[in-house]
């Protein structure tokens, strides 16, 4: 059979790394995971039991395409509590999970051949959805100065039709700061660029609220998902905030690309809001959590890193010892028990001399990954 050539996508590494994991567990290994990207957590209770209820009393059918109109009313009323913005219902889009937004922004903003900056580290499957719909993704290397954030500087002097960031971000977990995010906004905007700005860790950050594009403007499109702060990625839920006038066209893609996000998943969604004190909890342990490795891993030869202001993860320059991650990780896999994600999914170019750690997981599965980490790179004389 033919195929295409957009869809020749690199596969996303972390995945083979869960996969290798889960085989070494099969045969009876005990495996620490510092690779997944996933609260450990199920969903709330709230949102367990709003599930149980309505289907005893609901056929949960397809909602309209754009969500059930109270998760959109109760998701707008989310940006005055957490931002102070006043923000029009009408502007939700409900999704299944921020990687369907990314599809329906892309979609919506952009026509093939156009070509879209995103941050060097940076999320991977930016990069692959770009090419797979025949759009071009433009790596921007980030500084450590910057903490690994792009600035305008990055792409002054670009043809780009779109700019997208994140912040908090995967890998890092670095944030923009209003004038960052500002001058970013601005910088885009002058060009005639699409703003977007994936905020799916909103939520999990440990000094400063995060800031949402919306605070500064209203012409973007802001991504946004219950899998990270709700604790809910398998239920694949998420929503997107759009410009007034781009409402209608959001919602004909997405009647004809998804029909509508899970009926279930939305209804879980709307119970997952009403959870502030398990979710705190939740944060309680990621706080600890961040705490054990700024301060431990360190102290085990992983000492270049910028500490995360958000998300679950520390993104720590190995070039010192090696430049394969993936193979360094595989080690790491084999010999201390513990999986790591290597840097190359996130930076094609630079990636193969970093690694993340996720700490989303519990606290005594961190303090046994720092032990193994330790007993690894003292093995080797690194530490
Ligand atoms: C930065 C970022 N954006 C989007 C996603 C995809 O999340 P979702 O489960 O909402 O599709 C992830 C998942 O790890 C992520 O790290």
């Amino acid at each position: 059979m033919r195929n295409s050539t957009r869809s020749a996508v690199d596969p996303f590494i972390v995945m083979d790394v869960m996969e290798a994991a889960r085989q070494a567990e099969d045969a009876g290994r005990h495996i620490i995971h510092m690779e997944v990207g996933q609260p450990g957590t199920a969903a709330p209770e709230g949102a367990r039991q709003a599930v149980a209820r309505a289907m005893e009393e609901d056929a949960m059918g397809y909602t309209v395409a754009l969500g059930l109109p109270a998760l959109r009313e109760r998701i707008a009323q989310l940006y005055g509590e957490w931002y102070g913005v006043d923000l029009n219902p009408e502007r939700v889009v409900v999704t299944s999970g921020s990687s369907a937004g990314f599809l329906l922004a892309f979609t919506s903003l952009f026509d093939a051949g156009d070509r879209v900056a995103i941050g060097a580290p940076g999320y991977p499957s930016y990069r692959q959805i770009l090419k797979a719909l025949s759009l071009q993704p433009v790596d921007l290397p980030t500084s450590e100065a910057n903490r690994l954030q792009p600035v305008p500087d990055d792409f002054a002097e670009m043809d780009v039709q779109g700019l997208m960031v994140a912040s908090p971000a995967n890998p890092t977990g670095t944030m923009l700061d209003h004038g960052a995010m500002r001058a970013l906004v601005e910088a885009a905007q002058a060009k005639g660029a699409a703003f977007i700005s994936d905020e799916i860790y909103h939520g999990i950050e440990y000094e400063a609220k995060a800031v949402t594009a919306l605070e500064i403007t209203d012409d973007c499109y802001v991504i946004n998902s219950f899998s990270k702060y709700f604790s809910m990625t398998g239920w694949r839920v998420g929503w997107m905030v759009v410009p007034e006038d781009h409402v209608r066209k959001v919602e004909r893609l997405a009647q004809n690309m998804f029909i509508c996000a899970p009926h279930v998943s939305q209804v879980a969604a709307l119970g997952a809001m009403e959870c502030h004190e398990e979710l705190q909890a939740n944060m309680g342990v990621y706080r600890k959590n961040r705490q054990l490795l700024i301060e431990g891993l360190p102290k085990i030869g992983f000492d270049r890193f910028a500490p995360p202001d958000g998300a679950f993860y520390v993104y720590v320059d190995v070039s010192q010892y090696t430049d394969d991650s993936r193979a360094f990780a595989r080690e790491i896999l084999d010999e201390a028990g513990v999986a790591v994600t290597p840097g190359l999914d996130f930076d094609p170019v630079r990636g193969g001399g970093t690694l993340r750690f996720s700490y989303a997981r519990s606290t005594a599965d961190m303090q046994e990954g720092l032990a193994r980490l330790g007993a690894f790179m003292r093995a080797r004389g690194f530490a």
